[in-house]
């Protein structure tokens, strides 16, 4: 069968989401590891929980909402700019050392993004991390406002790129997606 399209996922496959370490060791020392861990399974569980509650908010509001979970739930408090500087960090997340390579390398057959990250913020991930040329479209799930494994927000990819799903190699690291 024939490959016309690589499909990534974005966070946690071509971007180290444990790269928010960075700034919460910085902002909250002795429990960076421990929010950055707590804080992405929070998120997901609230991208499924608000699928199925039919109650879509973007993923940028989901991460803020998961953080202030977090930091509540370990007993710490956070100023507005605080979270602030954390949130930013996803805008600016690490690539994986080898994401550059790997796309480079698979040059000439159409390579896209689909995430549940909200457009806005993922073209500001391409532009910041120069990822973005290196790809021909960046798909997100808000215009289905149904956050993967929703089979609607997998359909935007034939949509999109005119490829039919049996010849599309997605990768991703979520053992869900
Ligand atoms: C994404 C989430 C699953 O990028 O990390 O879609």
């Amino acid at each position: 069968m024939a490959i016309e399209a690589f499909v990534f996922d974005a966070y946690g496959t071509l971007f180290d989401v444990q790269s928010v370490s960075q700034i919460t060791n910085i902002e909250f020392p002795q429990h960076g590891e421990l929010i950055t861990q707590v804080w992405r399974l929070k998120q997901l569980e609230y991208t499924w929980l608000r699928t199925l509650m039919h109650s879509y908010k973007s993923f940028w509001e989901i991460s803020e909402d998961a953080l202030i979970f977090t930091l509540n739930a370990i007993g710490q408090e956070a100023s507005p700019a605080q979270i602030e500087r954390i949130m930013d960090k996803y805008l600016n997340l690490d690539p994986y050392p080898d994401a550059i390579d790997a796309l480079t390398a698979l040059k000439g057959v159409p390579l896209a993004i689909l995430s549940n990250g909200n457009q806005e913020a993922l073209d500001a991930l391409m532009q910041n991390t120069g990822l973005g040329k290196h790809l021909d479209a960046v798909i997100s799930i808000d215009k289905v406002r149904k956050f993967k494994p929703h089979p609607e927000a997998y359909e935007l990819v034939e949509a999109r790129l005119n490829v039919k799903p049996e010849n599309v190699m997605f990768v991703s690291s979520n053992a869900f997606d």
